[in-house]
């Protein structure tokens, strides 16, 4: 079979990740979740009492990080030196070191040759910020989602709700901080790619996007 890649790209809340998972399962081809790796390099400088802001620092430690990306029974799993982590990466706290982390350049580019390499060899649907701009430009099918930031942070608020101690207004105030971090940043920012279907979402249902987004890859 001919291989093919779907590029899912957009701020947090945009209803990326729940696309691309559905997406993927309809298509009966692979989901590669690129923020996942993000958070795995945050996760491992955290435990290791790393400055996410010191780009020496994270450089210094890149070598000692042993990442893989795991498919099992559908799921994505991470794996940092031998120990599935993928149960911890979904905090507050580790989304916004990911932010910082995924500014330096020698992160990116590590990330970027797992993800190119993935996408090479196997049809899947890829979800981050610099998908279809930077990581697969050629990428046959390429989305951008995007919502209003209310209704964004009501949906990122629902998903942590029952994990963390949090409020919608502190949910919606780190949402923005880490929009503002992706999309300023120098090397990869987050963008609408050129040539992307640009889907805003915010009165739209979950049916309603995947409709569309199947209708775009179909035709
Ligand atoms: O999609 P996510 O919330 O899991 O991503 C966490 C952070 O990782 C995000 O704030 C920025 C970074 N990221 C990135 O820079 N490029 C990607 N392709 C995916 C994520």
């Amino acid at each position: 079979m001919r291989v093919y890649n779907i590029t899912i790209d957009g701020p947090c809340g945009s209803g990326k990740t729940t696309i691309a998972k559905a997406v993927a399962e309809k298509l009966n081809i692979t989901y590669l979740d690129t923020g996942a790796m993000y958070r795995s390099i945050a996760y491992y400088c955290k435990e290791h009492n790393i400055d996410v802001n010191s780009e020496t620092d994270v450089k210094g430690v890149l070598k000692d990080i042993d990442l893989h990306v795991e498919q099992i029974d559908g799921i994505q799993h991470m794996i940092v030196n031998g120990e599935d982590i993928t149960g911890s990466i979904r905090t507050q706290e580790i989304s916004m070191l990911a932010s910082t982390v995924s500014k330096i350049p020698a992160v990116r580019l590590r990330l970027v040759d797992m993800q190119r390499e993935i996408a090479r060899n196997i049809c899947c649907v890829v979800d981050g910020r610099d998908i279809g701009s930077y990581v697969l430009p050629e990428a046959e099918y390429k989305f951008y989602l995007t919502a209003d930031a209310d209704e964004r942070a009501k949906r990122r608020y629902l998903e942590l709700k029952d994990k963390s101690n949090t409020t919608i207004e502190k949910v919606k105030a780190e949402m923005i901080a880490r929009d503002e971090q992706d999309s300023k940043r120098a090397f990869a920012p987050l963008v609408v790619p050129k040539g992307a279907f640009v889907l805003d979402t915010t009165n739209l249902s979950f049916d309603e996007v995947l409709e569309m987004v199947l209708g775009k890859i179909k035709k």
